[in-house]
């Protein structure tokens, strides 16, 4: 558990649906079927709450934010952040996103071979959100942000032995001392930020400004700088390092299997022609998305949710009991011997137009009900467009007898990086 969490899930839940333990008096259901993943996440959804271990571990970083929150205070922030995920306003961020792809195409050309490319992966992703959020970022120093993001999420989600005592939700989890330095760091900035936002009274089409706006419908007070403030650290937490791990995967998959990546780099060629990705050229990078997808089948960078049942209630008709825990085992389901044929193999042809699945349940990488992925639709684009522009610019090999070992931390990462081989196109 401490080590690699994915490691406990066992080979039944690949073959069955639900697993249930006794564990400390309380009863661990392991759930790796769509029919009990749409019990748990969406049908029964307010008899369920995340994890007290996952908020123990995220609150004293994120506080009660969109992430963390329960209740009527979640819904308020969901729903002042939703109107900054629809489809257009996505789309409007494309050219921005490019920038940064390039940025980081052109940093990959420069790197020892063979390169990690899991750092400048990371960078993207980070430099993405960070634009998404505030368009102009007018009182911080960004590489001293930087540093403050990796400090201060460094570790956050290693499991500890004390993590496994059954403790309240409102436990403070105790932090380490550069993680403490780098979240106050953080904070300043980013209350900094808001202070000059606030008083300059400019308007942006940003997420800041959507939680500046925001009003609660009953009282039609605003959210305080602190909340917005830990809605801002909530989405840089949720928003790259998931993204920039889903990039690792597909250039893994992609390296390690040169035709794929030759009919990905020729679609690329043909829809780009060389040039820059656009707004318009996101719907017919059409392989590519399937290459994503599958990827995020074999290597969901959420493993694995957990929920604590907050009453009696079902699962798939077997009782379970208030203080229950769920694993919902994201990776489990989309390997599963019942839903998927040759379920380990990459082909990205499982998510073409004729062979999609038909149960949206059997593949789930953005969990699911209410509580789903806010950023989905953010994440695919975003994902497109660096991926589409590192093939555009180069062809990725693995380094032969480098063993590539997935490990959980909250999300499934390449233990020790992944080198690979990198060679410019043209
Ligand atoms: C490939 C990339 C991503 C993956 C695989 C992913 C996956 C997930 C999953 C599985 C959940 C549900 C967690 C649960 O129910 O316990 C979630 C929630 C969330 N994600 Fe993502 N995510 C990704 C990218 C993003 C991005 C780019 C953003 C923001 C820009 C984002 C923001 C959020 C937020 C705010 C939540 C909490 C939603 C709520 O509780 O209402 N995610 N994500």
């Amino acid at each position: 558990m401490r080590r690699n969490p994915v490691e406990l899930l066992p080979v039944e839940a690949f073959e069955f649906t639900r697993i249930s333990v006794p564990f400390f008096g309380r009863t661990v259901h392991t759930i790796s079927g769509p029919e009990e993943m749409k019990a748990v996440l969406l049908d029964d959804a307010d008899a369920w709450r995340k994890s007290p271990l996952v908020i123990r571990m995220l609150r004293p970083v994120l506080g009660d934010s969109i992430l963390t929150a329960h209740d009527d205070s979640w819904r308020r922030q969901r729903k002042a952040l939703q109107p900054g995920f629809v489809k257009a306003r996505i789309l409007d961020l494309v050219p921005a996103m490019a920038e940064a792809a390039d940025r980081v195409s052109a940093f990959v050309g420069q790197a020892s071979q063979p390169a990690d490319v899991t750092p400048a992966l990371n960078e993207a992703a980070l430099s993405v959100i960070e634009n998404a959020l505030f368009t102009q970022a007018k009182s911080f120093n960004r590489a001293i942000m930087r540093k403050a993001v990796e400090d201060v999420f460094e570790g956050l989600g290693r499991t500890r032995y004390s993590d496994l005592l059954p403790l309240h939700e409102a436990t403070p989890r105790l932090m380490g001392r550069k993680a403490q330095r780098a979240r106050q760091v953080l904070r300043k900035a980013l209350t900094g930020e808001i202070a000059a936002r606030r008083l300059s009274g400019d308007r942006h089409e940003d997420l800041l400004q959507l939680l500046l706006d925001a009003r609660d419908p009953d009282t039609g007070g605003g959210f305080s700088d602190n909340d917005v403030r830990d809605n801002l650290i909530s989405l840089v937490a949720a928003g790259h390092e998931t993204t920039a791990i889903a990039l690792t995967w597909a250039l893994y998959l992609l390296a390690i299997d040169p035709e794929t990546q030759d009919r990905a780099a020729a679609e690329i060629d043909s829809v780009l022609s060389g040039g820059p990705v656009t707004k318009e050229s996101i719907a017919k990078l059409v392989f590519l998305r399937q290459v994503l997808e599958e990827t995020m089948r074999l290597y969901p960078p959420a493993p694995m949710i957990g929920r604590r049942a907050i009453r009696n209630t079902q699962i798939a008709e077997r009782q379970v009991k208030r203080g229950d825990i769920a694993l919902v085992a994201f990776y489990a389901l989309q390997r599963h011997s019942r839903y998927w044929d040759n379920p380990d193999a990459f082909d990205p042809d499982r998510f073409s137009p004729e062979r999609r699945p038909t149960d949206p349940w059997v593949y789930r990488p953005f969990g699911g009900g209410p509580r789903a992925c806010i950023g989905s639709g953010f994440a695919m684009t975003e994902a497109i467009v660096i991926l589409a522009t590192l093939l555009r610019d180069y062809r990725f090999a693995p380094v032969h007898g480098h063993a590539v070992n997935p490990v959980m931390t909250i999300t499934f990462r390449p233990e020790g990086g992944l080198p690979l081989y990198i060679t410019p196109r043209q």
